[in-house]
């Protein structure tokens, strides 16, 4: 029996209600499999800030460094909560971790689901995967504010891309769209970020030479906007920065059907430290504590943690269990009625051998 050793960070607001879920959910997948995970959980976010003042110990990180995998909820205060500066667990937890254990592909994938409503006009369906680039960009913190609350105050926010990083981000999205539908669009700003836009440009181009098979295009992240609203169709793999990723993929997770149903990976490509599983969405602090959040990106989170250790039937099985069961709550309108737990428990008798009649 394979045994993998997995981190567990539920984090904040709805981020342990939807782990919750999907460790449910691994575990029936797993249940006649030759492979076993192990979790160790790891209180980590506002709760534990508060308590210890802590948010990530060099000793921690160490531990997270010798799983096998890391799946992630969500951190992130309840912008009304004034004890916890904006953005402080975000940034010392989460994009530490990205950033320390180097998750240079951040991978989102968007579709729709058979039966599933999107809020578009059009009914087609449609599939593409950002690859965000997960360790540079404006995320790195170069910057600085010059005469503080004066009327001359000035704040930068430099954004680095560097070659290493934006040619291994890149090369990894000509993988992906040679192996899918051949075709990588390029998001930018080049019009205007022309320093950065530059590399960007020349990288692809250099690695198009490279993948004749792929062909590709270029669109400004504004006009991306509008055709992932008028035309996701044509999308097959995009590749962009950290922070129009950012932004791209909450859009592309309300087109898809809803954030609730976006999964993504932040993967380390060397595998030189674990590759961590986290839904799209935050730490909703406006409908924490209530049961009612939509587990479904974190199963499809877990789904891809499975096929990133190789796990690939156990993961095919969950997603076809979800994409079932969505399809089925669609039809019969009753999904939105149910508690996190049930629709976990939902996905779970999709998965036992009993509900296979
Ligand atoms: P959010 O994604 O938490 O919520 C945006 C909206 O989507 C809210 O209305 C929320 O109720 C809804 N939503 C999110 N997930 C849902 C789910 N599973 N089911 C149903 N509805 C869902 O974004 P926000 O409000 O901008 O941020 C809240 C906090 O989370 C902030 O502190 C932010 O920094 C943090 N955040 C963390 C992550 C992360 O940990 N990966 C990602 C985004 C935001
Ligand atoms: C995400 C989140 C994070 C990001 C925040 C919480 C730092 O929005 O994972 O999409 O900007 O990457
Ligand atoms: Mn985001």
């Amino acid at each position: 029996t394979k045994q993998f050793d997995i981190a567990v960070i539920g984090g904040d607001g709805i981020g342990p209600e939807v782990v919750a879920e999907a460790r449910k959910v691994l575990d029936a997948a797993l249940a006649d499999q030759d492979a076993q995970l192990t979790y160790t959980e790891y209180s980590l976010g506002t709760e534990h800030w508060l308590a210890t003042g802590e948010t990530l110990r060099d000793e921690t990180l160490q531990k997270l460094r010798g799983h096998d995998a890391i799946l992630f909820g969500a951190v992130g205060a309840d912008p009304q909560d004034e004890r916890i500066p904006s953005g402080l667990i975000e940034r010392d937890l989460l994009l530490k971790l990205r950033f320390e254990l180097d998750h240079s592909i951040n991978l989102r994938p968007v579709r729709t689901y058979p039966g599933v409503a999107t809020p578009l006009a059009s009914e087609e369906d449609f599939d593409f995967v950002v690859v965000r680039e997960g360790t540079e960009g404006p995320y790195v913190g170069n910057g600085g504010t010059l005469r503080r609350a004066t009327p001359q105050e000035i704040a930068t926010e430099v954004s680095v891309n560097t070659a290493h990083g934006v040619s291994r981000v890149v090369a990894d999205a000509f993988g992906r769209a040679e192996s899918r539908r051949g075709h990588l669009t390029l998001v930018h700003k080049h019009n205007v970020l022309t320093h950065a836009g530059d590399l960007w440009r020349r990288t692809v181009e250099a690695e198009a030479a490279k993948h004749p098979q792929v062909s590709w295009d270029y669109m400004h992240v504004d006009a991306a906007t509008i055709h992932m609203v008028a035309n996701p169709q044509r999308f097959d793999v995009i590749v962009t920065d950290n922070l129009f990723g950012d932004i791209l993929t909450d859009l592309a997770g309300a087109v898809s059907g809803g954030i609730g149903l976006a999964p993504s990976a932040s993967i380390n490509q060397e595998a030189s430290a674990p590759s961590m599983f986290e839904p799209v969405h935050g730490s909703a602090p406006d409908i924490a504590g209530q049961q009612i959040a939509d587990p479904s990106a974190a199963v499809l989170s877990a789904a891809l943690m499975l096929n990133h250790l190789g796990l690939s039937s156990a993961a095919a099985r969950i997603e076809s269990a979800v994409h079932d069961q969505l399809r089925e709550w669609a039809r019969s309108q009753t999904g939105h009625g149910l508690s996190t737990a049930q629709r976990g428990d939902a996905f779970v008798s999709r998965l036992t051998p009993a509900a296979v009649s």
